[in-house]
């Protein structure tokens, strides 16, 4: 009897396992479908994986992250992340799908600022403003790439003028898996002329895995008391405008539905959930508990630290089921999210806002962590 009660253990066991290795099997993402040659220079895809079986992929097209693929409560596997299954999909983009935003993420007013008297003008690719760094920006070059152990470095020097933007910016953002199933992402930047500043990364959520339904069942606490309101061309109004009372108040943890349809004039303005939060931390650039998003049914958890003072959040609203993800499935209306850890929007127009200058001599530096997990309660 004892002997069978082991043997069924062990069989039991073992069919977990090949299970487990079934669904991490049938999420990999093929690299021979990355490898390719753009603007001359190799890309391809990349892979960290920590012992907890933690899977990230990355390509060095637009320093993006391709997928992410962290286990449930049952130990079953699920791609977290949104994103597609070949390079051609990745160069059809429109939606900067896992990509480094940048030279500045989110808007500026009129694609123009003033820097030392002297005006710049960007690249109009939302209405009369500039998004994410303008018609071929950082999600659309091919970054140098070199692994390391848990960690692979990209590297990109945007050149003088690109895209408007002043000097000679050397960036590098790197991406390290750690054993404790974080990911951090630091990003250091340097330039030879007076510029400006602001990146973030873009990566889609589904914590239920990309391509499932809704994210409105999403729980999500944001560590912040205030936000900057917008206008209805998602521009701040340089407003810096206490969350409580609102829809916009994540203080205390919420399914992101609650509120979403509310009878709100931001949330009219933003078309949904498209703000900026500021974040309650210290004012100097340590790291600081940002937020924290987890999902009921599979108990998957990200919490969020950095050292940045704003919180983007977006909750899908312009994902109208026409693109096709990895999986197959059609990404539905706020089937997915993102949040981006950065400075404000459009700050290089708002006196207000903490600066995005950075001068010739300094380090541009923002780092972020990414915490994987699962909990029985948000
Ligand atoms: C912005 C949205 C924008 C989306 C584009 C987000 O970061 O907040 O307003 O439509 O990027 O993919």
């Amino acid at each position: 009897m004892k002997n069978l009660i082991i043997f069924l253990a062990l069989a039991a066991a073992t069919a977990c396992a090949s299970q487990k290795k079934q669904d991490e099997n049938s999420l990999a993402v093929n690299p021979d479908l990355f490898d390719t040659i753009i603007d001359g220079k190799q890309v391809k895809l990349y892979t960290l994986k920590n012992d907890s079986g933690i899977t990230i992929y990355l390509t060095n097209y637009g320093a993006r992250i391709v997928g992410v693929q962290t286990p449930d409560r049952n130990g079953k596997y699920d791609d977290i992340a949104l994103g597609y299954s070949t390079i051609a999909d990745y160069l059809n983009d429109k939606i900067y799908t896992g990509c480094v935003v940048g030279r500045y993420a989110n808007r500026i007013e009129n694609a123009s600022f003033v820097l030392d008297g002297e005006e710049y003008h960007l690249y109009r690719n939302d209405g009369k403003n500039t998004l994410h760094g303008g018609k071929k920006a950082l999600d659309k070059r091919v970054w140098q790439a070199k692994q390391n152990d848990n960690s692979i470095a990209m590297t990109y020097l945007s050149p003088d003028g690109q895209e408007g933007y002043p000097g000679n910016l050397n960036i590098s953002v790197t991406y390290t898996l750690n054993p404790d199933n974080s990911l951090k992402i630091v990003y250091e930047a340097e330039t030879d002329k007076t510029t400006v500043i602001n990146l973030s990364n873009h990566t889609y959520w589904n914590l239920k895995g990309e391509g499932d339904s809704t994210i409105l069942d999403h729980y999500f606490q944001i560590n912040a008391d205030y936000y900057t309101p917008i206008d209805n061309e998602w521009i701040p109004t340089g407003e810096i405008a206490p969350v409580a009372g609102t829809p916009f108040d994540f203080t205390s943890g919420k399914m992101i539905g609650r509120d979403i349809n509310d009878d709100n004039e931001q949330l009219e303005n933003g078309l949904g959930y498209d703000h900026n939060w500021v974040l309650t931390k210290n004012t100097d650039d340590t790291l600081g508990y940002a937020a924290k998003l987890w999902e009921k049914s599979t108990g998957r958890y990200i919490k969020i630290f950095t050292t940045e003072p704003g919180f983007q959040f977006y909750s899908g609203n312009f994902l109208d089921g026409t693109i096709t993800g990895r999986s197959g499935r059609p990404y539905l209306y706020r089937s997915a999210l993102i949040f981006e850890t950065q400075h404000f929007p459009d700050s290089p127009n708002h006196k207000n806002f903490p600066s995005t200058v950075l001068h010739p001599g300094e380090k541009y530096k923002q780092v972020s962590f990414y915490e994987f997990g699962v909990d029985k309660k948000p």
